[in-house]
């Protein structure tokens, strides 16, 4: 080997040497100032919720053992009842959520406009897009205008007629069912049923997915892309997009979404073709009645402008997505808990029979006219809130009537079940009581809020009652409701109210 060689292979080698020294003392530097950031972050925190005290917090894990088997709900309780009105909630040593469940502490903030928490929109951006959900400020304002008339008495209306055939094909198959065992995990059949409702209801679906399989794809991609989200939002891990692209979880969620996209994406240009042969809205009004999807290709900005086919394809996993695990996990529970009092389940349904008969029928008018049943509702949805928990960051600083403040920037948990579940509120929140409602009684305007509060409230607020009803209507009067005894459900927060264990009942068929 020559010297000239030699020599350049030694000076590549100190260059090599250098930009490894180099990169190292680069990544080092990196480490430390992320740390120093970290550090920043955690005094920043520190200072801000000084005036609330919390339980003792690692400084490192923070609460996160209150995550641990799944004992969360019982901790909140517990926080509920000994640190009035609100308490930070460590969930590492740098990042800090702060637990709201006091009625007139959710006054104020419902009644601000601060934006929902950014990474939340983040994980459930990719599926359900900048729909109402999930947009802020002035466009939020302008969709939620728009959309307004889509929950109008008139077009909910003839909604209860499709609420009531997809009821009646879950009843049938649970009367099929409990021909060979009266034992019945119901939220998973529950949840398909909403699904076709909205899917009915959102634009028009032929048939009934709890029968046919013709959409098995989409709802395979949908219960996938409800379990990813989740997992996402918990780990630690998952958090950066880059890396969680790259993980097997992150590509089957991609896939997922492109699947759910490809089949919204294909009912919307159907019906444009459909509308386009069909004319004015008022003409297509006077043929058949306006679903969703039809209401949001008529609907029109202050301007005149339409909304793109992004925005129309967001709405509708909006639609889908806030429309049928709320409604699955309300239905679900409010059973169950009819089941748990056999006492209420029977005035229930001495009342239905009275106004409905067998029920082969049920109509818009007759949902007005069960005021027990509403009762026991409302209670069920106090108990058992089925969206526990909902997120906002603070815009501006905030002072609570105590005198209290927190500063722009904080992250705030506004906790319904934390709020139903207070004592300061509902004396003997662990007692089902619909009396809690009866007509005249007096309630704080901010006590009981499972559809949200304020101008940021549920917009399928009304559609969601309608549905509740008619599902427990035409269940009653078809079944008797007792709890299994051997699997009692353990209520578990995952974006909706669910159930570690499912929901397990025993029934019996009336008639
Ligand atoms: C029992 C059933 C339901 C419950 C408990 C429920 C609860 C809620 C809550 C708590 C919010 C506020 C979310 C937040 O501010 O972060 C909300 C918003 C929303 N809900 Fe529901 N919901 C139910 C059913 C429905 C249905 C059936 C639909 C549609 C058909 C729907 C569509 C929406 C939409 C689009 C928003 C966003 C509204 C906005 O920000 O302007 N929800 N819901």
């Amino acid at each position: 080997m020559s010297v000239s060689v030699l020599s350049s292979t030694r000076a590549l080698g100190s260059i090599s040497g250098i930009l490894q020294v180099a990169s190292l003392l680069c990544l080092v530097l990196l480490l430390l100032l992320k740390a120093a950031q970290l550090y920043l972050r955690r005094k920043w925190l520190l200072k801000a919720l000084q005036q609330f005290p919390c339980p003792p917090s690692h400084w490192l894990l923070g609460h996160q053992q209150e995550f641990q088997n799944d004992q969360e709900l019982q901790q909140l309780q517990k926080r509920v009842e000994k640190f009035p009105c609100a308490c930070p909630r460590w969930l590492w040593g740098c990042e800090a959520t702060f637990l709201v469940y006091d009625p007139d502490y959710m006054k104020i903030i419902l009644g601000r406009s601060d934006p929902k928490v950014h990474d939340d929109c983040r994980f459930l951006a990719p599926w359900i897009g900048y729909g109402l959900l999930l947009l802020n400020g002035q466009t939020w304002f302008q969709h939620r205008r728009m959309l307004t008339p889509a929950f109008h008495y008139d077009i909910l209306k003839p909604y209860v007629g499709i609420m009531a055939n997809s009821v009646r094909v879950m009843l049938d198959k649970w009367e099929e069912l409990i021909s060979q065992d009266s034992h019945l995990e119901i939220f998973e059949h529950v949840s398909l049923m909403t699904l076709d409702t909205i899917m009915k209801c959102a634009f028009s679906q032929q048939g009934s997915i709890q029968t046919n399989r013709n959409s098995q794809s989409y709802l395979q991609a949908i219960g996938d892309m409800k379990k990813l989200t989740f997992s996402r939002v918990r780990s630690f891990f998952y958090q950066n997009d880059i890396i969680y692209g790259l993980t097997p979880e992150g590509r089957r969620n991609r896939w997922a979404c492109q699947l759910a996209h490809q089949h919204t994406d294909r009912v919307i240009e159907l019906r444009k073709v459909h509308l386009q042969e069909e004319g004015e809205m008022e003409e297509v009004r006077r043929k058949r009645h306006l679903d969703f999807l039809d209401i949001l290709l008529f609907a029109r900005m202050e301007d005149g402008s339409c909304l793109s086919g992004k925005d129309i394809r967001a709405e509708v996993d909006t639609f889908m997505f806030g429309g049928h695990d709320t409604t699955a996990s309300g239905i679900s529970w409010i059973l169950y808990s009819l089941a748990v009092h056999p006492e209420h389940q029977h005035r229930c349904r001495k009342e239905i029979q009275s106004l409905l008969g067998d029920g082969t029928s049920i109509t818009w008018d007759q949902l007005d006219q069960m005021p027990y049943t509403t009762m026991c509702i409302k209670e069920a949805l106090r108990f058992y809130p089925p969206i526990p928990v909902i997120r906002r960051e603070l815009s501006k600083p905030v002072t609570f009537p105590d005198g209290r403040s927190l500063p722009r920037g904080i992250k705030l948990s506004l906790s319904f079940y934390g709020l139903h579940h207070n004592p300061k509120v509902w004396p003997n929140p662990e007692v089902f009581d619909p009396s809690r409602f009866a007509p005249g009684s007096d309630l704080h305007s901010h006590a009981f809020l499972p559809f949200s509060g304020g101008p940021r409230n549920c917009i399928g607020k009304n559609f969601a009652m309608m549905e509740l009803k008619v599902a427990v209507a035409l269940t009653l009067l078809r079944f008797e409701l007792a709890v299994d005894p051997f699997r009692v459900p353990i209520p578990v927060s995952k974006i909706v109210l669910s159930s570690k264990n499912g929901i397990h009942l025993q029934l019996r068929k009336l008639l």
